[in-house]
C-alpha cells in the first residue's frame, strides 16, 4: 500500500481517469448518432487508454485482492450506495425539484441493491458459483439472471432492453 498522499492521489487519478472512460464512451456514441465515425472511434481509442490509466492506478493501489476480497470490496461499495449515498441525494434533488436527477437517482438505488444481492450470493458459494446467465437492463442496470424479464421490475423496460453479459 503506497504512503499517505501518493495513495490520495492515485485514488483521485483512477477516478477522473474511470471518469473520463465513461464520459467518451457516451461522446463516441452520440458521434455515431450524428454519422461521425471517426471522431465516435477517435473517443473510444481515446476512452480504451483511459481505462489502461485507470487499471494502472488501481493496481498501483494494490486494492485488486482476492476474488474473495474483490466481491467482499463490491459488496461494500454497492450497500453503501444504497444506504448512505443515494437516500440523501435522493432527497436533495426532491428539494430541489430535479426530477431527471431523482430517476436516476431512485433507479440507480433499487439496482443497486439487487447488485448487491449477486454479490452477497457468489460470495457465499465461493468458490463453485452457479453457472448462470445475466441480462442487465439497458435503461436502469437492473440485472437477472437465467433469462431476461418481460419487464424490469425496476423501470418496467421491456424485455428487449436487456443484454445478455458474456
Ligand atoms: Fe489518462
Ligand atoms: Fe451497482
Ligand atoms: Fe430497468
Amino acid at each position: 500500500m503506497p504512503k499517505d498522499k501518493t495513495k490520495k492521489n492515485l485514488k483521485e487519478a483512477f477516478s477522473g481517469e474511470a471518469q473520463a472512460n465513461r464520459q467518451y464512451l457516451a461522446f463516441a456514441k452520440k458521434a455515431d448518432d450524428e454519422g461521425n465515425h471517426q471522431v465516435g472511434k477517435l473517443f473510444r481509442a481515446v476512452a480504451e487508454a483511459e481505462t489502461i490509466h485507470a487499471n494502472s492506478h488501481l493496481r498501483a493501489m494494490g486494492m485488486i485482492g482476492s476474488t474473495a476480497e474483490n466481491l467482499d470490496a463490491a459488496i461494500a461499495s454497492e450497500t453503501y450506495e444504497f444506504t448512505s449515498m443515494y437516500p440523501p441525494f435522493i432527497e436533495d434533488a426532491v428539494a430541489e425539484g430535479e426530477k431527471q436527477a431523482e430517476r436516476s437517482f431512485r433507479l440507480a438505488n433499487e439496482a443497486e441493491k439487487v447488485h448487491a444481492g449477486l454479490f452477497q450470493k457468489a460470495r457465499e458459494n465461493l468458490p463453485a458459483v452457479e453457472s448462470v446467465d445475466y441480462y442487465v437492463c439497458s435503461v436502469c442496470g437492473y440485472i437477472a439472471e437465467k433469462e431476461a424479464p418481460d419487464t424490469c421490475p425496476i423501470c418496467g423496460a421491456k424485455k428487449e432492453a436487456f443484454k445478455q453479459v458474456e
